[in-house]
């Protein structure tokens, strides 16, 4: 297996410490460095308790590309808050270009900033994996967007003329920084909708969709959840006659047969199952001339770092599930 060296940009936040966590059971990972402005000196547990005696190392103010261009195999994470890779750009690749780095350079961003380029790849693993082999510029897909792209590809040749979509969200969809719609006292027993019929997820979902066949007219209601991860979203549609919930979810069985982090199951998908793994549930249900599919998983997980992984062993051209075949607790 060919080591790579990892540098992660903003690795003090959520979804740089999931990375920290994944790559750090990653046997093809050789080396993980970290950035972070405001921590800069600190080691990586102060920010991720849970990773205490388990990863060392600091965060590191600014990027080094120097040391990064010394890598046989070298592979950027980018975990910045929305805009700010897309702003750094120009210099980083001015960087790149005097250390004979850009073209060498594997580039996985988590942020939204490159999701609707056509100079990127798309991430949505469980879609096309076949696009991530080699790639070099990865925009890995939203958490919601995830969910909700999960459930509606494998409907995309029905054409359903409606989608109306619900989906739920964890605190730490929000990212590490504390403000009103993470504080627990005002979130913990609360339950309620924003950015109704108006989240910007939904841009990347319909440009899927649309690639998919399919000029879905899609409502989606965003919701915020009393609970700390986890992505919990319910699609509804009107079935084309004659469709009843065995060929609903034979359609599922076999758009996802060779996916091995979906989970086709009875009932109702589970969040918790999900927690803290790259795996995403999947349950269908079909009454009356109507389908219902439910979809859950971890907003930091199959939504953000472990799909990011994911890619990353695609890329590679490793097996897929390499470093991520680890399930979470149970209870979370
Ligand atoms: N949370 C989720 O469920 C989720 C899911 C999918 C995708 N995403 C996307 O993934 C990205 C990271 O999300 P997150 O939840 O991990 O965010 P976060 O917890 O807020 O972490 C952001 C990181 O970026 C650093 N940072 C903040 N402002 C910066 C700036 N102006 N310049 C450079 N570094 C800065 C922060 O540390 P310093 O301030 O110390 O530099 C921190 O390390 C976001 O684009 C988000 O939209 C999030």
């Amino acid at each position: 297996m060919t080591p790579v060296d990892v540098l992660i940009l903003g690795a003090s936040g959520y979804g740089g410490g999931e990375l920290l966590r994944w790559l750090s059971m990653h046997p093809a990972v050789a080396s993980l460095r970290g950035t972070a402005r405001s921590h800069a000196g600190r080691p990586f547990h102060a920010q991720h308790p849970n990773l205490r005696g388990l990863v060392e190392g600091t965060f590191e103010a600014e990027p080094d590309w120097a040391a990064l261009a010394q890598s046989a195999h070298p592979v950027l994470f980018s975990a910045l808050p929305h805009g700010e890779l897309a702003k750094q750009w120009p210099a980083f690749q001015a960087a790149w270009a005097q250390l004979d780095l850009a073209e060498r350079l594997t580039v996985i961003d988590l942020s939204a900033d490159f999701r609707l380029d056509p100079g990127w790849i798309y991430g949505l693993v469980d879609w096309q994996p076949e696009r991530m082999r080699g790639a070099r510029r990865i925009a890995n897909p939203g958490c919601f967007a995830t969910a909700l792209q999960l459930a509606l590809l494998p409907l995309a040749d029905w054409k359903p003329a409606f989608v109306a979509v619900t989906a739920a969200t964890g605190s730490s969809g929000s990212g590490a920084s504390p403000s009103d719609t993470t504080h627990h006292p005002t979130r913990a027993d609360d339950f309620r909708a924003y950015k109704v019929l108006q989240h910007p997820h939904e841009a990347e979902v319909l440009r899927t969709l649309a690639a998919a066949g399919w000029a879905a007219p899609l409502s989606f209601v965003p919701q915020s959840a009393p609970m700390v991860r986890g992505i919990f979203a319910v699609a509804q549609f009107p079935l084309p006659a004659g469709i009843e919930v065995g060929a609903l979810r034979a359609r599922f069985e076999a758009f996802y047969r060779d996916r091995f982090f979906i989970r086709l199951v009875e009932g109702s998908p589970r969040v918790a199952a999900t927690s803290g793994s790259a795996f995403a549930e999947i349950g269908v249900a079909a009454r009356n001339g109507h389908g219902a599919v439910m979809v859950a998983l971890d907003n930091l997980g199959k939504g953000m770092a472990a799909q990011a992984v994911q890619n990353l062993n695609l890329a590679l051209g490793l097996p897929e599930h390499t470093g991520l075949k680890v399930a979470g607790g149970w209870p979370v």
